[in-house]
């Protein structure tokens, strides 16, 4: 089977689109990393608490209970906790992933939750941005894009941002994201996106 890229249009009708416009953006943030430690969870954290007054962050924190993918359990047979990832991507405005890279890779938990999404609507033209909390796995970016396009995600690529916290222990990420610079980096980032996806 061979996976297409739908060119998105404007998603939604004319008054969903205004409404997007006058009120919050609602943002659903998902960490690919299921660590207690985090960087990735960190950095989406950090994202949600310097968010721009006009966008509202919802964490994503069932990537470790989603059952594995099962093609056999979708339409009435899929799994609650596969139907609340559905609904939470279709309800918001635009996602946010940060993921660490396995092996040259997507961590199987991350690529789990995207392949609940493969042949839903949700997906289909919705604003997406990928962060990074290490300066090193090109590999799973370059993956995780690739998989998201095939999705027919719109995802938005024009602004990067990555802040170096490989390695870091939970105390110094926290410092290092309280920077004033990096605080403003992940204000324009999501500012940037909130931007993309209103004038879709
Ligand atoms: C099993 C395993 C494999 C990894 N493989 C890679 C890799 O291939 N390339 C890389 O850049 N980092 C690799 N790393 C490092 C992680 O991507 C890195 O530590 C990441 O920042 C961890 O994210 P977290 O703090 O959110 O869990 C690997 C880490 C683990 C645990």
């Amino acid at each position: 089977m061979s996976w297409t890229r739908i060119t998105a249009r404007p998603r939604g009708s004319i008054r969903e689109r205004l409404t997007r416009l006058i009120l919050l953006i609602e943002i659903l943030a998902i960490s690919g990393s299921l660590r207690a430690a985090s960087t990735n969870s960190a950095l989406v954290e950090a994202l949600a608490a310097n968010a721009p007054a006009d966008c509202r962050f919802v964490i994503y924190g069932g990537l470790g209970r989603l059952p594995i993918f099962n093609p056999d359990d979708e339409g009435e047979r899929t799994p609650r906790e596969a139907s609340d990832l559905i609904d939470a991507v279709t309800h918001a405005d635009g996602i946010i992933v940060s993921c660490p890279e396995y092996a040259h890779g997507v961590p199987g938990g991350m690529k789990n939750a995207l392949d609940w999404l493969v042949s839903r609507d949700a997906a289909v033209g919705k604003p997406a941005m990928l962060v990074h909390g290490s300066p090193r796995s090109l590999y799973a970016r370059a993956a995780l894009a690739e998989i998201m396009r095939t999705m027919s995600f719109a995802l938005y690529e024009e602004t990067t941002l990555e802040i170096a916290l490989l390695g870091k222990k939970p105390v110094e990420a926290e410092e290092i994201l309280a920077e004033a610079a990096n605080s403003l980096a992940m204000r324009n980032a999501v500012r940037a996106f909130a931007g993309f996806i209103r004038g879709r």
